[in-house]
């Protein structure tokens, strides 16, 4: 089956019920999105489709082709031949959000598809929409914080 991954046709092998994961991790090497749970509970594992947050341990691959995925490899942009980071990823950055890191990717994208919807979010919207995303080093203050820098450098570079 072909997948459309950051931009770029991918020819995948792949059982039907195969999770998303699996296949980003396994077949195409994309091991920036993380497994956790597998249960579709802690958010490690979230990416983007169609640039709805998505938990890719719990999406059979079948049920997805056709459809714009984005994994934190495909977040930043190329400009003239630079990389410029999304605002979340310059927000975390910034604030210095990692320990382990091993939920941030998760946290990120699910933060990332939150400020497109929400380009001037409440502290209550921030914790509604980073909640379920589980961090177990408990960064929990310094992400919330994060995303509403991400948010305030989204809008001055005009892309809220
Ligand atoms: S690994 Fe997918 S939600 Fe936990
Ligand atoms: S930074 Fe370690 S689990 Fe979140």
């Amino acid at each position: 089956m072909q997948l459309s991954i950051n931009g770029r046709a991918y020819e995948v092998d792949a059982e039907p019920d195969e999770p998303l994961l699996w296949v980003l991790r396994d077949a195409l090497g994309l091991t920036g999105t993380k497994y956790g749970c597998g249960l579709g509970i802690c958010g490690s594992c979230t990416v983007h489709l169609d640039g709805v947050a998505t938990r890719s341990c719990v999406t059979p691959v079948s049920t997805i082709e056709g459809r714009a995925i984005t994994t934190i490899e495909g977040l930043a942009q190329l400009v003239d031949d630079v990389e410029v980071l999304h605002p979340v990823q310059q927000a975390f950055i910034d604030e210095q959000v990692p320990q382990c890191a091993w939920c941030m990717s998760g946290q990120m994208m699910t933060a990332a598809a939150f400020i497109e919807t929400n380009a001037a979010p409440t502290d209550e919207e921030i914790n509604v929409a980073m909640g379920a995303n589980y961090c177990r080093c408990g960064c929990y203050t310094r992400i919330k914080v994060a995303v509403a820098r991400a948010a305030e450098l989204a809008r001055e570079r005009g892309e809220a």
